[in-house]
């Protein structure tokens, strides 16, 4: 317990952390805009068209003087002298500006920034030289404003509603997140909590599950079996489902039909059988549950060609044979849905190497829901992904349930209430925790743990082997020649897959 309290608060650490980086985020992108007023106030300058016609006289005077006894010498003292009082005209001209822009409040500040003019030459002006003049103007007066003091004052003025602004946008920011997470929060215990199930005998009268005689299955079963539904039960073992059946039909009154079928033989064969089976009754539910995994972590290329053949068949081509049976009957009668057991190997976290084809194929059952619910939810049949994380089956090697792996009643429990709401979703509450701290952690976190946590079980099972292998040695040294090939065979997979 104290272990998960311990990772549930590590999670959420790790969630805060990522709203924080979030909010600073999207108030370094608000800055970029308040940057760009700025370095376009520094490029405008203090200049009228007054300063600019008398730049222009100037040097007119200077260049086309049409008093002929002035020779060049006389010329360009006259020239330097008016250019000396224009550029001093023009620096006390800015200070006047600066004197009279600090008078002003903020606001009025802000608006005359924006109004500073920023005259274009006329052709007529650059043709005559303008240009370069007014170039020099600008300089000399971005020079006269940036040096002083004052323009430090300037900027500090102007940082005052431009700050005033960031933190009024990081407070909205920082509002709407909290509004989101307090939605998100009651969302959640609505969905997972309040939101009463639906009426499922008002799919249909019957309902098909695959994989009925163990694990979520059969807990799926026995749900669908409290609320009334009859069942036709699809496994492989006949004294299995016969046991189940009988158990449902005495403590529930509900009718039962047992199909024997092993789900990796598929083929025209065993869908004409099902088929059959299926033949005269209102199908309103199809829960494809039976899945197959490797018996352990591995890599692709040591996974055996059978046990790839076989998840694939049983993950993916089933699921979706089965639904393409069911789907005309049900959109015939406009009702129906059709519940795919996916995985959160596929949904929650970003990805599960060394089960690759296993998770491979629950993305694909996924993406098949969400699109066949896309296909069939306007003709009134619903398509849904309900995937589990970990669940104390068989499958998962976890024999007691705890908080993180329920038992199969539990999730089930949990799963038929969700029958028929969100495409894809998670149906165990804390699964559906685990899914949040998951979107909101690094991926590359994730996978490497994921990983570590894989090669950790590969890694048990290699040794669990080689356990088994030297205890049949000793074995058979005891009991003599006749015990040898169980550990022969130990042997020989342990090399074949080191
Ligand atoms: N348990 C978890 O932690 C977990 C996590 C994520 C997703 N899931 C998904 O949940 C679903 C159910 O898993 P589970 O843990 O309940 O499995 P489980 O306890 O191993 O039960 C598997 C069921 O499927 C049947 N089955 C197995 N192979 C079959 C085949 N070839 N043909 C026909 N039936 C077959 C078994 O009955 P017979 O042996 O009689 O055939 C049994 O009824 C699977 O789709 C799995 O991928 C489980």
């Amino acid at each position: 317990m104290l272990e998960t309290v311990f990772a549930a608060s590590i999670l959420l650490l790790v969630l805060w952390a990522g709203c924080f980086v979030e909010v600073v985020r999207k108030v370094g992108k608000q800055l970029s805009p308040l940057r760009a007023l700025y370095s376009s106030f520094r490029a405008r300058c203090p200049y009228t068209a007054e300063t600019l016609e008398r730049f222009v006289e100037i040097w007119d005077m200077f260049m086309h003087c049409s008093d002929a006894s002035l020779g060049f010498e006389d010329r360009f003292a006259i020239f330097c002298d008016q250019l000396g009082d224009f550029l001093e005209g023009l620096v006390q001209r800015a200070v006047d500006v600066l004197e009279l822009f600090f008078q002003l409040d903020v606001a009025d500040q802000q608006a005359a920034l924006c109004r500073i003019p920023r005259r274009r030459l006329s052709s007529a002006e650059a043709a005559e030289g303008a240009g370069p003049l007014r170039m020099t103007a600008c300089a000399i007066c971005l020079c006269e404003w940036t040096k002083g003091d004052d323009v430090r004052e300037l900027k500090s003025l102007l940082s005052q509603p431009a700050g005033t602004a960031i933190t009024a946008l990081a407070l909205a920011l920082l509002a709407l997140s909290l509004l989101r997470f307090v939605a998100g929060v009651l969302g959640f215990i609505y969905a997972y909590f309040l939101r009463p199930g639906r009426n499922l005998k008002s799919y249909g009268a019957w309902a098909v599950v695959t994989g009925a005689t163990d694990g979520i299955g059969k807990a799926y079963c026995v749900e669908l079996a409290k609320k009334g539904l009859n069942i036709v039960l699809i496994s492989r073992t006949q004294s299995k489902l016969e046991a189940v059946a009988a158990e449902l039909e005495g403590a529930y009154g509900v009718q039962t039909q047992v199909v024997a079928a092993d789900l990796s033989k598929a083929g025209p064969e065993m869908f004409t059988k099902i088929g059959a089976a299926l033949e005269g009754l209102e199908v309103g539910l199809l829960v494809n549950n039976a899945g197959l995994s490797y018996d352990h972590p591995e890599y692709l290329d040591q996974v055996s060609e059978q046990d790839v053949y076989d998840v694939v068949a049983v993950n993916a081509l089933v699921p979706t044979m089965l639904a393409r049976m069911v789907l005309g009957g049900m959109r015939e009668r406009g009702r129906g849905a059709i519940v795919n057991i996916g995985s959160g190997a596929a949904t929650v976290i970003p990805s599960s190497p060394l089960l690759a084809v296993y998770a491979g194929t629950k993305a694909y059952v996924d993406c098949l829901s969400r699109s066949l619910d896309g296909e069939y939810a306007p003709l009134g049949v619903r398509v849904q992904n309900q995937a589990p994380m970990f669940v104390a089956t068989k499958m998962s090697k976890i024999r007691r349930p705890r908080l993180d792996a329920p038992g199969p009643d539990t999730w089930a429990a949990a799963a038929v209430r969700q029958i028929g709401r969100e495409t894809s979703l998670t149906p165990y509450w804390f699964h559906g925790l685990q899914h949040v701290m998951v979107r909101s952690a690094p991926v590359w976190l994730i996978n490497r743990q994921v990983m570590g946590i894989h090669q950790g079980l590969r890694a048990r099972y290699y040794s669990k082997l080689a356990r088994t292998a030297a205890a049949a040695v000793n074995a058979s040294g005891a009991a003599g020649e006749g015990d040898e090939a169980p550990a022969t065979d130990s042997k020989r997979e342990l090399r074949r897959r080191k």
